[in-house]
């Protein structure tokens, strides 16, 4: 199987690489894409080293898999040719999620919608991501009717330059050096909480992240009817995004009940005795696939209401590690177009 990984020197792709070694995926050959800038540099890989290729009509040939991790304008120009070249090509970044041909895909949460696939199958959002696998177990169980989440997103989730400004400003203040303007940020991010994940549209109150969060939850849990409200924060934690999530469910549903749903739930480790200070913390999430829950509550302002805390690491199950489950089952499943014509 020939594999590509567009944006492969990025945060993300530079993650899927790493889990594509970890889980040993089965490619006959894997070829890095990058930027102009990039191409030429070479990328370890185990013991091999690979090329990093710039983007070309002829270079685009002959693949199997795409995963792609460049930002929209990239995906929404490559990903649709990668696709006519006979390619199937998993998406992470946001143009694709919401068509209605594009399957929106969560590994441990909706797996079926793979196969009606017409070339291009959609990663959702990283926040979106960590939720939906924790709601998962308790939709099942008792029913979803409203959501109101606060995140607390790390800069790597808005890639590799956002993390040198935490490092780089975090060091400055701390040496007390004269602060550089920001630039991934409206304002600076060492110290500091934007209560802003993501960019605002002319008179629309809500962030593109808010509104990622409400949409592809609906789409992924197949249930447009869900009350979602969302507020997404930026804080200077380098890696792992934390959620603080209140859960309206259709049926009573006891906290106990909730963590041994929980508990029992593929993608899940509960983390929850507070008492002893055992809770999730974005520390603990990076480097790992779970998506870590706890501080489990009924909400005392209302019969049917729960409050979770729900962390994971956004690099990982967040983007990588989902693109790499995705490229698993549609190999597993037969779903690869090449490999379905020959
Ligand atoms: N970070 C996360 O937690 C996260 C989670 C879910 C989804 N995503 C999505 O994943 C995508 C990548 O995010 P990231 O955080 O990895 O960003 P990043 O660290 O900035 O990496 C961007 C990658 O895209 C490549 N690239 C840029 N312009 C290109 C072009 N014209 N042709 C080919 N390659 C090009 C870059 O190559 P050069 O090195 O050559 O510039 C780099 O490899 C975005 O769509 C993002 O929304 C990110």
């Amino acid at each position: 199987m020939r594999l590509a990984v567009v944006g492969a020197t990025g945060a993300v792709g530079s993650t899927i690489l790493g889990v594509m070694r970890e889980r040993s995926f089965p490619a006959s050959e894997i070829v890095p894409f990058a930027s102009e800038r990039s191409a030429g540099q070479t990328i370890d890989f185990g013991e091999d080293r690979l090329d990093v290729t710039a983007l070309g009509d002829e270079a685009i040939e002959g693949f199997d898999l795409a995963l792609f991790s460049a930002g929209s304008a990239v995906s929404e120009q490559w990903a649709p040719r990668f696709a006519r070249a006979g390619a199937v090509v998993v998406d992470n970044s946001s143009v694709w999620r919401m068509h209605d041909d594009v399957p929106l895909v969560v590994a441990e949460v909706n797996p079926e919608a793979l196969s009606g696939h017409q070339g291009i199958v959609a990663n959702p959002n990283c926040s979106t991501m960590q939720m939906v696998v924790a709601l998962k177990p308790i939709q099942d169980a008792a029913g979803i009717e409203r959501l109101v989440i606060t995140t607390q997103q790390s800069v790597s989730g808005t890639g590799k330059r956002a993390v040198d400004e935490l490092l780089d400003s975090t060091h400055r203040a701390l040496h007390e050096m004269a602060p550089e303007a920001p630039v991934a940020y409206p304002h600076a991010i060492a110290f500091n909480v934007l209560p802003q994940a993501g960019s605002f549209k002319e008179g629309d109150a809500y962030t593109d992240e808010e509104h990622k969060l409400e949409n592809e939850t609906r789409k992924i849990l197949m249930q447009p009817d869900i009350g979602i409200s969302a507020t997404c924060t930026r804080v200077p934690v380098r890696v792992g995004h934390s959620e603080s999530v209140n859960v309206q469910t259709r049926d009573p549903l006891e906290p106990d009940r909730c963590r041994e749903l929980l508990a029992a739930a593929p993608g899940v480790v509960v983390l929850d005795e507070p008492a002893r200070a055992i809770y999730p913390l974005a520390t603990e999430a990076e480097g790992r696939d779970d998506v870590l829950v706890g501080r489990v509550r009924r909400d005392p302002s209302h019969p049917r209401c729960l409050n979770l805390f729900i962390v994971s690491d956004n690099l990982r199950k967040g983007a990588a590690t989902n693109a790499v489950q995705l490229a698993e089952l549609l190999h597993e499943r037969g779903l690869l177009r090449r490999a379905a014509r020959a």
